[in-house]
């Protein structure tokens, strides 16, 4: 076999429609490919002030620790546990997905001793319910809650979680990793303690950027810790030194990476975050009603459904890879397949930040459409409107 290392690389031109990463913009693109300098140039300095300034905004946050790990969610959910969590700790983890899973995972590799609530899949994290099950703990030092789980298209009521876990005289750690920029999300007015994104999803830059936020509480539990952080790497008050205060060398910045996040929030600003959060919900609007009208059904509970990730259930009888693979090599289009519990049995369908576009929705629909009845898959669509018409009747409502 000859190796193929010497061609030139083309990755292939994919409209990303699945649970992340998402398409990125040529203007971020562009962003990237501008000279590299040095991560104690002042010239980046800028860059760094501009990134966590418009991170704050996007957060709705004022915190002085307002930055971009670097790493994906996965890190930032690291950082979040390690700076907070030390051994012997007492935390509970609402667990209503496989995010939730891995951040009772990562909790317990911390030393804590993790307490779980569980939620069936496919359903919120219920207010009343985390009241009841605090009850039964004392001395807890944080709650872990996931806002946006991608892996089955729910968003929880963060705001309403956070007061219960207020009232336990908890730290709120919230996995924002699928909702900010796609969602609501106002840390202040909410107040959360600790909240986590990533560059993939609803924020349009590529994998490689985690944004994390702090409030003065969290920052001073932080300060006031016994033992060392034990992770060097996302050991925040270094992080903070190197961000925020002193410029003190830390590691070396991923500097293009942060051009890419710059860039990105830049196109946010100039859209504006209202514009943004409802044109997530309108094309979200549009391909749950595509979806139900080829007689397709959706798996999150309703009145909780996400705009930037819709879970469908994949049809009986339907091979789900086969779908997929078809959608990807016949029209260039990814999907999501399920994760954990929904393996096999879900579709996971993402209208993330640039991929978020009536386009989109249109190109899919019409692909699965074409793709399922050669399955032979019986469409029905209800009220005898196609999957597209129905979209576009819903855009119209908007
Ligand atoms: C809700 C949630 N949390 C955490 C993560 C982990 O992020 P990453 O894959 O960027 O490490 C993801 C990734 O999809 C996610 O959706």
């Amino acid at each position: 076999m000859t190796s193929s290392y010497m061609n030139e690389l083309q990755p292939p031109q994919r409209v990303l429609l699945g649970p992340g990463p998402s398409t990125v913009h040529p203007r971020v693109l562009q962003a990237m490919a501008t000279p590299v300098v040095g991560h104690l140039d002042p010239a980046f300095f800028q860059v760094m002030d501009d990134v966590c300034e418009m991170l704050r905004e996007v957060f709705h946050t004022n915190n002085t620790m307002t930055l971009p790990i670097s790493a994906t969610g996965t890190g930032a959910m690291e950082a979040a546990c390690v700076n907070i969590i030390e051994p012997g700790d007492s935390v509970l983890i609402c667990r209503n997905g496989y995010f939730g899973i891995r951040l009772a995972d990562i909790a317990e590799r911390c030393g804590a001793t993790v307490h779980l609530m569980d939620t069936p899949w496919g359903k919120a994290v219920d207010p009343q319910m985390l009241r009841d099950e605090l009850k039964k703990h004392s001395g807890l030092k944080a709650v872990g809650v996931v806002h946006a789980e991608t892996s089955t298209g729910v968003l929880s009521s963060v705001n309403e979680l956070v007061d219960v876990i207020h009232e336990h005289g908890a730290l709120a750690i919230v996995d924002a990793v699928t909702s900010l920029g796609g969602h609501e999300m106002r840390m202040d007015d909410w107040g959360i303690d600790i909240c986590y994104s990533a560059t993939q999803k609803c924020l349009g830059a590529p994998p490689g950027l985690a944004p994390i936020s702090l409030s003065g509480a969290a920052m001073d539990v932080v300060s006031n810790r016994k033992s060392k952080v034990q992770s060097f790497y996302f050991n925040l008050k270094d992080l903070e030194a190197y961000w925020n205060e002193t410029r003190a060398y830390h590691h070396t910045s991923p500097i293009n990476m942060t051009y890419a996040l710059r860039e990105a929030l830049r196109m946010m600003m100039e859209e504006g975050l209202e514009n943004r959060i409802q044109r997530h919900a309108r094309v979200a609007d549009g391909l749950r009603a595509g979806v139900e009208a080829l007689g397709m059904t959706l798996l999150a509970e309703e009145g909780h459904r996400l705009n930037p990730l819709t879970t469908v259930s994949v049809p009986e009888g339907i091979d789900d890879a086969k779908v997929r693979r078809t959608l990807l090599d016949d029209y260039d289009i990814e999907i999501g397949g399920g994760l954990g519990e929904f393996r096999g049995k879900a579709w996971r369908i993402g209208l993330m930040g640039e991929s978020a576009r009536e386009k989109n929705v249109f190109a899919l629909l019409s692909a699965l459409e074409s793709i399922l009845s050669k399955e032979g898959y019986e469409v029905a669509f209800g009220a005898s409107l196609s999957a597209a018409q129905r979209a576009i009747a819903t855009f119209g409502d908007n």
